[in-house]
């Protein structure tokens, strides 16, 4: 859709996630020329700051040519005004009208009537939780206008649990539409998340075998080599199963398992994301590991208890292992195995997916066969293959059929994921965002795990610093029937 003009106002403009990914994300959309014309960005936070602060901090994690970073701030601006106050939304108000006003007045379109429907505003909500929902009330009742198109982009934590998650979405949804929402999760905007799709559904062999009589397993690992640095207060609170699992490697599950929507249609795909999940039962404790990093063996890496704003007592797992059955006739009786760890020894976002021996195979068992979808460090697919080795011998061996992305591709054109997010956002497109309904399906899958860990007070199973994780972290698979290749 065309639009007259363009307004992003980021709120929390002075804030970590603004500077780290919201503003970096829309340079990166300006670079490669991809933001439409009459596009302005307004900053928006309490501090009193000046200009060639508010320049500083917008562009502390922008990394390109100094020139090209002043022409991106020549449309940004910076704004201070309180959350609560309606005279600064007032402020707020008049000055995004100003700034239409001035984009149609450039242009002959004018003339139409429906001059209001080509604008759209975009309000980004770089905020807290417990600031976001009076500054989406005050948008609604003093900045909205309904003559044009208004998107309201929020983040996580989305709630607490099913039920609290419920009364904020309420809330919101008594001022906004759902269609005026793009709930964000960024591993929706990842290269390899946004792939899955075109895997699964354009590859005739991926397709055919992907269903219980051929998968035996499916592993969903995230593991991260840094602990809660800095952001204690808000980890523990919250702890590895709400922060990473409940919403960012559920959402990569329910691609992995959905059925073939019925078109690319978002409300198709998010119709077939939301069926997957319904036939998931809630986790039980019986089926998860549960761990707290310790300080490091050389003592050189703080404890989680060693960080000032966790609690000293607290019982927050930072590593988490569950097992998610999936009840339909597609995957009855193939565990997905989620493993979330912080503090352990690599960073590595990665999906595995084992399939099953082949029955009566006149070749000694030696792996199994593995396709390797990973989402991060670097973008690759691979696929563990068993081929006899070269030469005289007619020993076997295990190797990949490889498509790394760096090799293949030109990967410095792989956008941020918040790049990617934003261009859908201003594209009216919400495929990649995540629906009210699919929000409540992931809630309900989690609740009762998270209210039995708090409420029977389970400890956490201790784990170094830099390690694994707990013991029995290498065992937790293969409960579930994964095969580990015996020595090759
Ligand atoms: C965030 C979590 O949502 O995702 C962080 O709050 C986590 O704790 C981060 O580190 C991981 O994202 P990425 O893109 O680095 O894999």
């Amino acid at each position: 859709k065309h639009y007259v003009s363009t307004i992003v106002v980021v709120f929390g403009a002075s804030g970590d996630l603004a500077h780290k990914k919201t503003f970096p994300a829309l340079f990166q959309l300006f670079q490669a020329k991809l933001l439409p014309e009459n596009f302005r960005i307004i900053g928006y936070a309490r501090s009193l700051l000046e200009r060639d602060v508010f320049v500083k901090k917008a562009t502390s994690y922008i990394k390109a040519p100094a020139d090209q970073v002043a022409s991106f701030m020549e449309i940004c601006e910076y704004m201070h005004g309180s959350y609560d106050n309606a005279e600064d939304f007032v402020k707020l108000r008049e000055n995004i009208e100003a700034g239409e006003e001035k984009a149609s007045s450039h242009k002959m379109e004018r003339t139409s009537d429906n001059i209001l429907k080509n604008r759209l505003r975009i309000y980004y909500m770089a905020l807290p939780p417990s600031v976001f929902l009076p500054v989406s009330e005050n948008v609604r009742k003093i900045v909205y206008n309904p003559e044009v198109e208004n998107h309201l982009v929020v983040e996580k934590p989305f709630g607490f649990d099913q039920e609290s998650s419920r009364v904020l979405n309420s809330q919101i949804s008594k001022d906004w539409l759902e269609a005026e929402i793009f709930r964000t999760d960024h591993y929706l905007g990842k290269e390899m998340v946004k792939n899955i799709m075109a895997l699964r559904f354009a590859n005739t062999f991926y397709e055919a075998v992907w269903n219980k009589e051929h998968i035996s397993n499916v592993q969903i690992t995230f593991r991260e080599p840094f602990g809660t640095e800095g952001r204690g207060g808000y980890f523990d609170q919250f702890g590895i199963i709400r922060d990473v699992m409940q919403n960012h490697l559920m959402q990569v599950l329910s691609i992995l398992a959905m059925e073939q929507p019925a078109s690319l249609n978002a409300e198709d795909v998010r119709d077939s994301k939301t069926a997957v999940l319904k036939c998931i039962p809630p986790i039980v404790l019986e089926e998860t590991l549960l761990g707290q990093y310790t300080k490091s063996v050389d003592g050189t890496k703080p404890g989680y208890l060693d960080d000032d704003t966790v609690n000293k007592e607290s019982n927050t797992p930072t590593f988490a292992e569950v097992a998610i059955h999936i009840d339909n006739d597609r995957w009855r009786g193939v565990p997905f195995i989620m493993k979330a760890a912080k503090a352990v020894d690599v960073a590595k976002v990665i999906v595995r997916i084992q399939f099953k021996d082949i029955e009566h195979s006149i070749i000694p068992k030696l792996a199994r066969n593995e396709l390797v979808i990973q989402i991060s460090p670097e973008d690759k697919i691979y696929l563990k293959t068993i081929v006899k080795e070269p030469g005289l011998s007619s020993k076997l061996t295990l190797s990949d059929l490889n498509l790394s992305y760096s090799a293949v591709f030109d990967d410095s054109l792989i956008p941020e994921p918040y790049a990617s997010l934003l261009l859908d956002v201003i594209g009216t497109d919400h495929s990649n965002f995540v629906r009210a309904d699919e929000l409540d399906e992931a809630w309900r899958i989690f609740t009762p795990i998270l209210k039995r860990i708090e409420n029977e007070k389970i400890v956490p199973l201790p784990y170094p610093y830099g390690s694994r994780g707990p013991e029995g972290e290498s065992d937790f698979h293969i409960r579930f029937g994964h095969y580990k290749p015996r020595q090759l």
